[in-house]
């Protein structure tokens, strides 16, 4: 079922039904976690990961001039996608999956491929959508620490869980924007018990240098990875992913996540994105750019955070996370979240150097008042 076509989704009832129960899982459930409290217009939006600068030029015109055509189906504009993307990164094209976001492939893998008998397996602190969706399908979750330096400590993941269904490392991971060598990704893949899977999310990769779990695709290892063009080509709304994978594999891993078509804005406007060969280089030099600025800052005045490579980072507020948070909120910048395993660490997107600037105003109000 690599892309969805009118004729395998006539054939594909029982995935259908399958469909059915997983939408019921993610609406109350991720949307809960995910929900912005009510804001004002000017408010500055720092908490949810997202790119400022928005899709590029050519995403939008692309958009624009596919509106009138949003009567079709046109599944040829996602084989465009899924064909421009294997040829840049030397895959085949049916290893190459689009989704509408990474999320809906993420969730459709934890129901794959973990069970009352195979748990799912992640960092802590970590992205947590998958820990929404292994208790539905009654996977034990186990949750390891992360290593000193922030990486994912891959040797402990295979101690704790000789059971494991599914090892999910976030490469950089959410929230720390730190990163799990290349190396120990393959060590992981080596040692892993036989059916398992690793999967590798790397929605943030753009923002560091770190290499790509691609070339484990490549080789055909068991490893799914998640792109999502949310992050750095600033289409969170428009929604566009992929899972990677060999084919068989990308077929059981989203065997669970419904039958649908691509919005026609998303592909065209995710196969715009990858056409801009300066995009990627000139973004991550941005957000860098501002993101070392910012941790001056915080240098400057005294406050730890964790040096992230990412386009976001964790500060310590010293106190509940939570009340720092609220406190920003009345000050008009939202930031967040929290994760429990460091109560007192809140999470900060990075935004335009505006932005920021606004940050660190608020920020140095309530954490002296
Ligand atoms: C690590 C990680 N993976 C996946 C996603 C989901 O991205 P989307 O569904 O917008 O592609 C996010 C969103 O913030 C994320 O942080």
């Amino acid at each position: 079922m690599p892309r969805f076509s009118r004729r395998s989704f006539l054939h594909l009832t029982a995935a259908a039904s399958a469909a059915a129960a997983f939408r019921g899982f993610t609406e109350p459930m991720l949307a809960a976690a995910a929900r912005r409290r009510p804001h004002a217009a000017d408010a500055v939006l720092i908490d949810s990961n997202e790119n400022p600068l928005g899709p590029c030029r050519a995403a939008c015109d692309a958009m624009s001039t596919i509106l009138p055509k949003g009567n079709r189906y046109a599944d040829s504009l996602t084989d465009d996608l899924v064909n421009t993307f294997a040829q840049i990164e030397g895959l085949t094209p049916d290893s190459v999956r689009a989704t509408v976001g990474s999320t809906p492939a993420l969730l459709s893998s934890v129901m794959a491929f973990t069970s009352p008998r195979r748990s799912y397996v992640t960092a802590d602190p970590g992205f947590e959508a998958g820990l929404y969706m292994a208790p539905v399908v009654g996977a034990r979750v186990v949750n390891v620490p992360l290593t000193k330096t922030h990486a994912h400590d891959v040797k402990a993941m295979l101690a704790t869980a000789p059971d494991a269904g599914l090892f999910y490392i976030c490469n950089p991971n959410n929230p720390t924007g730190t990163l799990t060598p290349h190396s120990d990704i393959e060590y992981l893949v080596a040692n892993k018990p036989k059916d398992a899977i690793v999967m590798v999310d790397e929605a943030y990769i753009h923002f560091s240098e770190a290499p790509s779990a691609l070339d484990l695709v490549k080789a055909g290892k068991d490893v799914v990875v998640l792109r999502t063009f949310s992050k750095v080509y600033g289409m969170a709304g428009i929604r566009c992913g992929f899972l990677l994978a060999r084919p068989e594999l990308a077929d059981r891993a989203l065997e669970h996540g419904g039958l649908n078509f691509m919005p026609v804005t998303a592909v065209v406007a995710a196969t715009a994105s990858l056409k801009d060969l300066q995009l990627v280089p000139e973004r991550r030099r941005i957000n860098a750019s501002i993101r070392h600025q910012t941790f001056e800052w915080l240098d400057r005045n005294g406050y730890s955070y964790i040096p992230s490579e990412s386009n976001f980072f964790l500060v310590d507020t010293k106190r509940p996370g939570k009340d720092l948070r609220d406190a920003m909120a009345k000050e008009n910048v939202l930031i967040g979240r929290v994760w429990p395993i460091m109560p007192t660490w809140v999470r900060v997107t990075v935004g335009t150097q505006e932005e920021m600037e606004k940050f660190q105003t608020a920020f140095q109000k309530v954490m002296k008042g």
